[in-house]
């Protein structure tokens, strides 16, 4: 079976989103974000300001969307009512991007157009993702609207800092639509997630440890297992810490990201949030050992044909180690006996379960988009998943969690 059997992850599937467009040149990646949402599984209803409909012509949202388009407030033609019927299906709202002036409306509850009216007939998440030149930006009066909402509880997204319109550059530029719709998700996980509440910590890469100022002992995780579950805990509404050695990939709106090198910082970066925490998802894979000393120095080619000796130290178990009441899940990377080498390895770091998958297989285990899990319990439950994204591994993994006997429900 070859990867791209198993289908692509859905994580809004059945989810109504309304997207609110006003005017800012940046209109042009609405579009990409409407697209993104709807093969997430989504279906986007569009409002456009009359100023967002002069960048970007209803027509691109109506070819694009399942949902319907709002335009033009009186035009006879569109459904009556249209924005109330969007606002209030809406399970989350976007506004993206959102102008100043579009940002003013919404903190005073002016409703002017079909934008505007959308957000005030809609009871669900709002999310503003402010997009205009640094110096708007830094208004007194744009910051009194965006602090007014904030404290209403919207979501502000943004702005990120960079090249603007204007040629400047400054805080102003619209986040990416990678990063927009993960603050969807993240707002739709928050408001009614399975998760909603929780924190969780997940790990993800392979522990570097370092043998001199530029080499270091690694392996070939990709940090992508990591990922995908941090993805999928914000997704569903947990409050999420990623302690990773990989840089992550855009899209992780929300996830507060510790970066480390070594397997000991990493456990040190867990001591530090796992107070209070509900679970470890422990998927990055740790160096079992580590050179008994890192050189100072870059070190030197010894003389021709000699071997070169590196002494390794044990390091510690880092899950294993964790203490409290929090939930603990491991992964077992294996290539022989899979089964019995991951059994073993549960009550070893007091596992609530492990997900044991074999790595030697071509479509599972590292640096591939999917998995071929088999999820392994204390009392010998074995529980085969298919091929699947790791995204939607991920996704059984906690629905797996969630019923477990110590997991404080929602
Ligand atoms: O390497 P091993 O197969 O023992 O890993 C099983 C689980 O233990 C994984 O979840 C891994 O992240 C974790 N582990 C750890 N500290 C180590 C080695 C592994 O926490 N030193």
């Amino acid at each position: 079976m070859t990867a791209g059997e198993a289908p692509a992850p859905r994580p809004l599937a059945g989810r109504r989103v309304a997207l609110g467009v006003s005017g800012s040149i940046s209109a042009y990646k609405a579009v990409e974000l409407a697209r993104r949402l709807e093969d997430a599984g989504a279906i986007v209803d569009v409002a456009l300001t009359p100023s967002a409909a002069r960048f970007i012509p209803a027509l691109t949202f109506r070819s694009l969307v399942h949902g319907e388009v709002a335009e033009d407030l009186w035009d006879a033609a569109a459904p009556a009512e249209q924005h109330v019927a969007m606002g209030r299906r809406a399970e989350a709202m976007i506004v993206a991007p959102a102008s100043a002036t579009t940002l003013a409306k919404l903190a005073q509850g002016i409703g002017d157009n079909t934008v505007t009216l959308t957000a005030l007939a809609s009871a669900a998440p709002l999310i503003v993702a402010p997009a205009m030149d640094h110096v708007m930006y830094n208004q007194a009066a744009v910051q009194a609207n965006l602090d007014a909402l904030k404290a209403r509880g919207v979501l502000v997204a943004g702005p990120a800092a960079g090249r603007l319109a204007s040629g400047a550059r400054g805080l102003g530029r619209l986040l990416e639509p990678a990063e927009l719709a993960g603050a969807v998700r993240s707002a739709i996980g928050r408001a009614v997630g399975p998760m909603r509440g929780r924190h969780v910590i997940v790990t993800a890469g392979g522990t570097r440890e370092p043998i001199d100022p530029v080499r270091f002992v690694g392996n070939r995780s990709s940090g992508k297992m990591g990922f995908a579950l941090a993805e999928a805990a914000r997704d569903r509404g947990a409050v999420v810490t990623l302690v990773t050695t990989q840089a992550p990939p855009a899209g992780l709106f929300g996830v507060v990201v510790r970066r480390v090198e070594t397997a000991v910082e990493m456990q040190a970066e867990i001591a530090k949030s796992s107070p209070g925490a509900d679970a470890l998802i422990m998927a990055a894979a740790v160096a079992d050992y580590r050179p008994a000393e890192a050189a100072e120095e870059k070190l030197k080619k010894s003389a021709e044909g000699e071997a070169r000796m590196l002494e390794l130290v044990e390091n510690p178990d880092v899950v294993a180690g964790v203490e409290g009441s929090l939930l603990k899940v491991g992964f077992a990377a294996e290539t022989s006996d899979l089964i019995a080498n991951a059994q073993a390895k549960i009550a070893k770091k007091s596992l609530v379960f492990i997900a044991a998958n074999d790595v030697s297989q071509e479509d599972a285990g590292f640096a591939v988009e999917t998995n071929r899990i088999v999820l392994l319990d204390a009392a010998g439950g074995v529980e085969r998943l298919p091929l699947l994204h790791k995204y939607d591994a991920a996704a059984a993994i906690y629905e797996r969690l969630v019923g477990e006997p110590g997991w404080r429900a929602v």
